[in-house]
């Protein structure tokens, strides 16, 4: 059983959940009018030597200076796609910065603009929560048929179980495939750490009921026979963004304006994603805008920074934001365009900073897991 610590306010600190915070350096102030131009020519010094990669969710200022932009599948390909690139930026999150250094080369550096950005749903699975999940599952006689997959959305050492454990990584636009060699190589699945990908994926794409699909929750006991009569073993982790949209704002938005398309992540609650008339990654959210005739409504259920995004591109749609009272991703907001600046500026200068590097034997066996996965047919 893993314990948490409080600390009173202003009197300690835990130095572990507040990793990275640091940012060594000048930062220059975000009211610098001359930012813009700072990050262009920092850019253009660099020349080849840099590529800049977006995630989808990230601030228009960060994403203008983007070589591609994606989602996390798209990401980590490109970012093995560039074996020529010195540095590759990561505008996204932690992660995605990992999962980049695993799949670059050697004399490739991986940068992180801001240390700070995290995931929430990532820090919901914790290596020694997962190794007592499975030492479980092995005193309960399960663990031989049970595959462990986790979403891209985990640190490098839960990729890495999953690599040594005959796992494999997947993202939102390949759950149902991965999940699918999953079920060929086992009767069982583990799937880390995003409950809601899982379920939406187990049981609207692959025809599983609710009942196939049980919680693990790593801070209470378990109850193994039911676990053992489950083909999904879900663990009980969520996006705190798009956790917080309910099925009440899908009825609201239809109410509100009639018509309206319903189009949401699948890291949105299994009772919103049922009443959605479209669920895909972030990728598939642009695509199926794209493909909209003009004149329809959308009510769009996922991270507001690609939503504001998607009204300003396609102002010939009516596009909404599913929820008035959800927030950004906070994380995914840490990357700015001072931090940006920073990061760019120092590398041309010579100096590397926020370099993201995963150690080796975890970088080994995250490889073989996100190695499946890219193989995925
Ligand atoms: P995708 O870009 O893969 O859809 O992921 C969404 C997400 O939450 C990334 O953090
Ligand atoms: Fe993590 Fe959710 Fe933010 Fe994506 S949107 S980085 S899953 S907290």
């Amino acid at each position: 059983m893993t314990t948490t610590q409080l600390f009173i306010l202003g009197r300690s600190a835990d130095a572990g959940s507040e990793r990275g915070v640091d940012c060594p350096g000048e930062l220059p102030a975000a009211s610098d009018p001359d930012l813009v131009e700072r990050a262009r020519k920092a850019k253009a010094a660099l020349g080849e030597r840099v590529f800049v990669l977006g995630h989808h969710y990230q601030r228009d200022e960060v994403i203008q200076f983007a070589d591609v932009t994606g989602d996390s599948f798209k990401l980590a390909q490109q970012a093995a796609a560039r074996p020529e690139a010195e540095f590759i930026v990561f505008c996204g999150v932690h992660f995605m910065a990992e999962s980049a250094d695993i799949l670059t080369g050697p004399g490739q550096r991986v940068v992180l603009p801001d240390l700070a950005a995290g995931c929430s749903m990532a820090d919901m699975a914790t290596f020694d929560q997962v190794e007592e999940c499975w030492e479980a599952l092995e005193e309960a006689g399960l663990a031989d048929d049970v595959v462990p997959v986790t979403y891209m959305n985990s640190s490098a050492d839960i990729k890495a179980f999953c690599g040594r454990h005959g796992g494999v990584v997947c993202t939102s636009s390949n759950a149902k495939r991965a999940l699918e060699w999953a079920f060929e190589q086992g009767k069982q699945v583990l799937f880390l750490p995003d409950q809601h990908l899982g379920r939406n994926t187990a049981v609207l794409e692959m025809g599983m009921s609710l009942e196939d699909c049980v919680l693990w929750n790593p801070h209470r006991p378990n109850d193994m026979g039911k676990v053992a009569g489950a083909k999904m073993i879900l663990w009980k982790g969520h996006c705190s963004v798009h956790g917080r949209f309910t099925a009440e704002s899908v009825d609201d938005v239809r109410a509100r304006i009639p018509g309206v398309n319903v189009l949401v992540h699948p890291e949105c609650r299994h009772d919103v994603v049922l009443k959605a008339d479209y669920v895909g990654s972030t990728e598939y959210i642009i695509k199926t805008l794209q493909a909209a005739p003009a004149g329809s409504s959308w009510a769009i259920g996922t991270e507001l920074n690609l939503v504001k995004r998607l009204a300003q591109m396609f102002p010939d749609k009516s596009v909404s934001f599913l929820d008035k009272t959800v927030c950004y991703c906070s994380t995914m907001n840490r990357i700015d365009l001072p931090h940006l600046v920073w990061a760019l500026e120092s590398l041309a200068l010579g100096e590397t900073v926020n370099q993201i590097t995963v150690e080796a034997d975890t970088a080994h066996w995250a490889k073989v897991a996100l190695d499946r996965m890219l193989a995925l047919p």
